[in-house]
């Protein structure tokens, strides 16, 4: 399963890449709205593309289908590498078979259930996200919306790849590693959360400390 940050923190992202084991970034109106709102969107993407070099997610804002298009257009004008991130609305389907027929790569979001995700492949979505954190909101098991999707992918050999978003903690991660997802599009501090050990930490410390006295012994 591939990792992905969730976010539009340019700090946060340059560490978690630097980091080595991040593929891509996704990024939506809300976490964009989050950073300062003097910045220049399609630099800040630019920059996250430069500094990740894989997979960034851009998201339309528009909710008819000619809109949808038309932004996806002027996005790919300033950055040709971008995968177009569209609403799972009937308008959006509609976007979605249009550039898949024009080979550009679409992420379909804002899906809560396995159907929509079966819906939006047949779409010719390129990613299916599903958001699983959402839905344990509203007391639904989203682990179990990744589990059936996968079980659906198998089943029949569905080539859309499957990011599990709205992911809130490691044992969200855990669950979507073993159901099989493709993708876990992650927020920074759940990452930095699944790097963190205790015993990593005081493995480390011991082994400082018994090198040190080694080094103290000979000198
Ligand atoms: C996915 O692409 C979305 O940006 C994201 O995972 C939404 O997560 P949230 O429920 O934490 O807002």
């Amino acid at each position: 399963m591939e990792l992905y940050v969730d976010s539009a923190n340019l700090k946060d992202i340059k560490h978690a890449a630097s980091l080595g084991f991040i593929s891509g970034v996704t990024t939506n109106p809300t976490l964009l709205a989050r950073e300062d709102p003097s910045l220049d969107i399609r630099a800040l993407i630019l920059d996250i593309h430069r500094t990740v070099g894989g997979h960034v997610s851009v998201e339309v804002v528009s909710t008819d289908t000619s809109g949808m298009l038309r932004e996806a257009n002027e996005i790919l004008e300033w950055f040709p590498e971008a995968t177009i991130k569209i609403p799972f609305i009937p308008e959006g389907l509609s976007a979605v078979r249009e550039l898949a027929n024009n080979g550009i790569p679409t992420n379909v979001t804002l899906m809560f259930t396995p159907l929509q995700a079966l819906i939006a492949a047949n779409a010719g979505a390129t990613y299916v996200s599903l958001f699983i954190g959402r839905l344990d909101d509203i007391t639904t098991d989203g682990v179990k919306a990744i589990e059936e999707t996968c079980e659906i992918w198998d089943v029949h050999g569905l080539e859309a790849l499957i990011i599990a978003a709205s992911i809130r903690h490691p044992m969200h991660l855990l669950a979507v590693a073993k159901a099989g997802a493709h993708i876990a599009t992650t927020p920074y501090n759940v990452l930095m959360q699944a790097m963190k050990h205790p015993l990593t930490d005081a493995g480390l410390a011991a082994f400082l400390r018994d090198h040190q006295k080694m080094v103290s012994a000979k000198t």
